[in-house]
């Protein structure tokens, strides 16, 4: 069996607002294993992103664990999480998130220009031929479609080569054709480059594509299915 990519252990996420607790996740176990895509399903306010943050190092559990490539991340510092957080963790969202002053080329660049890493640019390129947008460098994000637009917020995540891909409703503004490339390249992060992927979705079409669907009700694992 290879190892886990990330381990959730007994974690539990209380918000606290204006001094109010708000118990948001109770004890979750879970596992993101390599080359898997895993959905993340359950209604609106179940838990879901709150989750994802903490599976990506975006949040910490209130108790409980969540290890990410075998370290804990509340033992780390900000200078590890930082590095981990570019390194090693790819991110993807419902609004793609792309800077719009910034060309398609430069979105997709961005991540290893603020990590330092040499030959930026040819490696930008590269993702960008893998989604199939090459021809769309140069463009703004303003002149690309909704389905486009994500294709390059994927290969932005994708250009380090993470070993985790995190994706929150990534077809949740799409019409059903871009969604279907969309969960198309995320099933190859996984298959394809190994990745372990984390997707969120309200989408049966979406929860469709992954290998291990978890339900989450009122913050609490109700189910796991596996193919
Ligand atoms: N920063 C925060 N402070 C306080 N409460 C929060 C915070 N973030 C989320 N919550 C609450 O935690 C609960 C879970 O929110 P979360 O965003 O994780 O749900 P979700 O399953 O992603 O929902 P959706 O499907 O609508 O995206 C909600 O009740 C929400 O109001
Ligand atoms: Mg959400």
């Amino acid at each position: 069996m290879p190892a886990p990519r990330v381990e959730l252990r007994a974690v539990s996420k209380t918000y606290d607002n204006g001094g109010q607790p708000v118990p948001v996740l109770h004890c979750i176990d879970l596992e993101l294993m390599p080359a898997t895509v895993t959905a993340l399903v359950g209604r609106s306010g179940c838990g879901k992103t709150t989750l994802l943050n903490l599976a990506g190092a975006m949040d910490f559990p209130s108790s409980g664990e969540v290890r990410i490539d075998g370290r804990s991340t509340s033992a780390l510092g900000e200078r590890e999480l930082t590095a981990l957080r570019r390194n090693y963790i790819g991110f993807v969202f419902q609004f793609f998130q792309l800077l719009p002053t910034l060309s398609v080329l430069e979105n997709v660049e961005l991540p290893l220009l603020l990590a330092r890493v040499p030959k930026a640019r040819d490696a930008a390129r590269e993702r960008l031929r893998w989604v199939g947008l090459e021809e769309k460098a140069s463009s703004l994000p303003y002149q690309l479609s909704g389905g486009q637009l994500q294709r390059v917020a994927i290969a932005r995540a994708l250009v380090h080569s993470p070993g985790v891909v995190i994706a929150d409703e990534p077809t949740g503004n799409l019409d059903t054709a871009s969604g279907e490339q969309v969960l198309a390249l995320l099933k190859e992060c996984a298959t394809r480059l190994g990745a372990a992927v984390l997707m969120a979705t309200h989408s049966a079409e979406a929860a469709a594509i992954a290998g291990v669907r978890v339900h989450l009700r009122d913050g609490r694992v109700a189910a796991i299915e596996q193919e």
